[in-house]
Protein backbone atom coordinates (compact mmCIF):
# COMPACT_ATOMS: atom_id res chain seq x y z
CA UNK A 1 0.00 0.00 0.00
CA UNK A 2 1.16 3.75 -1.00
CA UNK A 3 0.14 5.78 1.44
CA UNK A 4 0.73 9.96 0.50
CA UNK A 5 0.24 12.84 3.69
CA UNK A 6 -1.89 15.66 2.49
CA UNK A 7 -3.70 18.47 4.22
CA UNK A 8 -7.11 17.91 5.00
CA UNK A 9 -9.69 20.99 3.24
CA UNK A 10 -13.49 20.87 4.19
CA UNK A 11 -14.40 18.73 1.29
CA UNK A 12 -12.25 15.68 3.12
CA UNK A 13 -14.64 16.14 6.41
CA UNK A 14 -16.87 13.61 5.25
CA UNK A 15 -14.78 10.58 4.65
CA UNK A 16 -12.86 11.91 7.84
CA UNK A 17 -15.79 11.84 9.98
CA UNK A 18 -16.72 8.49 9.13
CA UNK A 19 -13.27 6.95 10.35
CA UNK A 20 -13.93 9.60 13.67
CA UNK A 21 -17.28 7.88 14.28
CA UNK A 22 -16.09 4.23 14.31
CA UNK A 23 -12.84 4.90 16.32
CA UNK A 24 -14.29 6.79 19.50
CA UNK A 25 -16.37 6.77 22.20
CA UNK A 26 -17.20 10.71 21.68
CA UNK A 27 -16.30 11.42 18.34
CA UNK A 28 -15.75 15.40 17.34
CA UNK A 29 -18.25 16.65 15.21
CA UNK A 30 -18.18 18.28 11.90
CA UNK A 31 -18.38 21.49 13.73
CA UNK A 32 -15.07 20.83 14.99
CA UNK A 33 -13.21 19.57 12.60
CA UNK A 34 -14.44 22.79 10.00
CA UNK A 35 -12.75 24.79 13.49
CA UNK A 36 -9.80 23.11 13.29
CA UNK A 37 -9.29 23.95 9.51
CA UNK A 38 -10.07 27.74 10.39
CA UNK A 39 -7.58 27.84 13.21
CA UNK A 40 -4.08 29.42 11.98
CA UNK A 41 -2.47 26.84 15.22
CA UNK A 42 -3.35 24.04 13.49
CA UNK A 43 -2.30 21.35 11.75
CA UNK A 44 -4.80 18.79 9.85
CA UNK A 45 -3.02 16.03 7.92
CA UNK A 46 -4.34 13.10 6.01
CA UNK A 47 -3.16 9.77 5.02
CA UNK A 48 -4.44 8.91 1.72
CA UNK A 49 -3.95 5.28 -0.08
CA UNK A 50 -2.56 5.61 -3.43
CA UNK A 51 -1.25 3.09 -6.25
CA UNK A 52 -2.85 -0.34 -5.38
CA UNK A 53 -6.30 -0.68 -4.27
CA UNK A 54 -9.27 1.79 -3.59
CA UNK A 55 -8.00 5.25 -3.24
CA UNK A 56 -9.72 7.64 -0.32
CA UNK A 57 -8.53 8.55 3.37
CA UNK A 58 -7.38 6.01 5.57
CA UNK A 59 -6.33 8.36 8.72
CA UNK A 60 -5.78 11.66 9.67
CA UNK A 61 -3.96 13.94 12.67
CA UNK A 62 -4.72 17.24 13.93
CA UNK A 63 -2.53 19.31 16.18
CA UNK A 64 -1.70 22.07 17.86
CA UNK A 65 1.47 24.53 17.67
CA UNK A 66 1.16 26.97 20.47
CA UNK A 67 4.15 28.72 21.51
CA UNK A 68 7.05 26.03 21.95
CA UNK A 69 4.60 22.90 22.21
CA UNK A 70 3.02 21.02 20.37
CA UNK A 71 -0.46 19.62 21.27
CA UNK A 72 -1.92 15.91 19.68
CA UNK A 73 -5.65 16.54 19.41
CA UNK A 74 -6.76 13.71 16.99
CA UNK A 75 -5.52 10.75 15.46
CA UNK A 76 -7.76 7.98 14.07
CA UNK A 77 -7.26 5.22 11.31
CA UNK A 78 -9.46 3.32 9.31
CA UNK A 79 -10.19 0.38 10.78
CA UNK A 80 -9.30 -1.49 8.02
CA UNK A 81 -5.92 -0.44 7.78
CA UNK A 82 -4.82 -0.36 11.22
CA UNK A 83 -1.61 -2.04 12.20
CA UNK A 84 -0.07 -0.84 9.00
CA UNK A 85 2.05 1.78 9.59
CA UNK A 86 0.21 4.37 8.91
CA UNK A 87 -0.45 6.10 12.41
CA UNK A 88 3.65 6.36 12.97
CA UNK A 89 3.43 7.88 9.37
CA UNK A 90 1.54 10.77 10.33
CA UNK A 91 3.37 10.73 13.96
CA UNK A 92 6.48 11.17 12.03
CA UNK A 93 5.25 13.94 10.04
CA UNK A 94 3.88 15.99 12.98
CA UNK A 95 7.50 15.64 14.77
CA UNK A 96 8.71 16.75 11.50
CA UNK A 97 6.78 19.63 11.74
CA UNK A 98 7.31 20.27 15.24
CA UNK A 99 10.75 20.16 14.85
CA UNK A 100 11.12 22.38 11.88
CA UNK A 101 8.90 25.14 13.93
CA UNK A 102 11.38 24.71 16.93
CA UNK A 103 8.79 23.26 19.14
CA UNK A 104 10.05 21.82 22.28
CA UNK A 105 7.57 18.97 23.44
CA UNK A 106 4.85 17.70 22.26
CA UNK A 107 2.37 16.32 24.92
CA UNK A 108 -1.06 14.33 24.57
CA UNK A 109 -4.45 12.72 26.13
CA UNK A 110 -5.39 9.39 26.03
CA UNK A 111 -8.46 7.27 27.65
CA UNK A 112 -6.48 5.41 30.38
CA UNK A 113 -7.98 2.18 28.80
CA UNK A 114 -6.79 2.92 25.45
CA UNK A 115 -4.18 0.02 25.41
CA UNK A 116 -3.47 0.42 21.56
CA UNK A 117 -2.71 4.42 21.61
CA UNK A 118 -0.41 3.55 24.52
CA UNK A 119 1.52 1.25 22.68
CA UNK A 120 2.03 3.18 19.53
CA UNK A 121 2.81 6.24 21.62
CA UNK A 122 5.43 3.96 24.06
CA UNK A 123 6.78 2.90 20.49
CA UNK A 124 7.65 6.54 19.82
CA UNK A 125 9.33 7.43 23.74
CA UNK A 126 6.42 9.42 24.82
CA UNK A 127 6.47 9.09 28.71
CA UNK A 128 3.42 9.28 30.94
CA UNK A 129 3.43 12.57 32.91
CA UNK A 130 0.15 13.04 34.35
CA UNK A 131 -3.19 11.55 35.17
CA UNK A 132 -6.06 14.11 34.59
CA UNK A 133 -9.37 12.73 36.65
CA UNK A 134 -12.66 12.43 35.08
CA UNK A 135 -11.04 14.30 31.87
CA UNK A 136 -13.33 12.84 29.69
CA UNK A 137 -17.30 13.47 29.43
CA UNK A 138 -18.57 10.07 30.26
CA UNK A 139 -16.05 10.32 33.60
CA UNK A 140 -12.88 8.41 32.23
CA UNK A 141 -9.92 9.61 33.49
CA UNK A 142 -6.60 10.50 31.07
CA UNK A 143 -3.46 9.59 30.93
CA UNK A 144 -1.22 13.07 29.91
CA UNK A 145 2.00 11.81 28.08
CA UNK A 146 4.52 13.93 26.63
CA UNK A 147 7.79 13.66 24.35
CA UNK A 148 10.67 16.12 24.67
CA UNK A 149 12.26 17.34 21.30
CA UNK A 150 15.95 18.13 20.52
CA UNK A 151 16.25 21.54 19.91
CA UNK A 152 19.55 21.54 19.38
CA UNK A 153 19.49 24.98 21.10
C1 LIG B 1 -4.28 3.85 17.89
C2 LIG B 1 -4.30 3.87 16.35
C3 LIG B 1 -4.28 5.32 15.88
C4 LIG B 1 -3.05 3.14 15.84
O1 LIG B 1 -3.00 3.26 14.43
P1 LIG B 1 -2.20 2.22 13.50
O2 LIG B 1 -2.07 2.80 12.15
O3 LIG B 1 -2.81 0.87 13.63
O4 LIG B 1 -0.77 2.19 14.24
P2 LIG B 1 0.61 1.69 13.61
O5 LIG B 1 0.35 0.61 12.61
O6 LIG B 1 1.41 2.87 13.15
O7 LIG B 1 1.29 1.03 14.90
C5 LIG B 1 2.56 1.42 15.38
C6 LIG B 1 2.82 0.73 16.71
O8 LIG B 1 1.81 1.10 17.67
C7 LIG B 1 1.51 -0.03 18.51
N1 LIG B 1 0.13 -0.51 18.24
C8 LIG B 1 -0.72 -0.05 17.31
N2 LIG B 1 -1.89 -0.75 17.36
C9 LIG B 1 -1.74 -1.66 18.34
C10 LIG B 1 -2.59 -2.67 18.86
N3 LIG B 1 -3.82 -2.91 18.35
N4 LIG B 1 -2.14 -3.44 19.87
C11 LIG B 1 -0.89 -3.25 20.39
N5 LIG B 1 -0.02 -2.30 19.92
C12 LIG B 1 -0.46 -1.52 18.92
C13 LIG B 1 2.53 -1.11 18.10
O9 LIG B 1 3.70 -0.88 18.87
C14 LIG B 1 2.74 -0.77 16.65
O10 LIG B 1 3.96 -1.28 16.12
P3 LIG B 1 3.97 -2.77 15.50
O11 LIG B 1 2.77 -2.91 14.61
O12 LIG B 1 5.28 -2.80 14.77
O13 LIG B 1 3.91 -3.69 16.68
C15 LIG B 1 -5.55 3.12 15.79
O14 LIG B 1 -5.67 1.87 16.44
C16 LIG B 1 -6.85 3.89 15.95
O15 LIG B 1 -7.24 4.66 15.08
N6 LIG B 1 -7.55 3.67 17.11
C17 LIG B 1 -8.80 4.37 17.40
C18 LIG B 1 -8.57 5.84 17.65
C19 LIG B 1 -7.57 6.12 18.75
O16 LIG B 1 -7.56 5.47 19.80
N7 LIG B 1 -6.71 7.12 18.52
C20 LIG B 1 -5.71 7.56 19.47
C21 LIG B 1 -6.35 8.56 20.35
S1 LIG B 1 -5.26 9.11 21.61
Amino acid sequence: MIVKIDEMTEGDIDEVLAIEEVSFIAPWSRGLFVKELENRFSHNLLAKRSGEGPPGIIGYIVFWDVADETHLLDLAVHPDCRRTGVASLLLEKMLAIAGKGGMRRVILELRRDNDKALSLYGSFCFKEIGLRKKYYSDGEDAIVMALELETGN
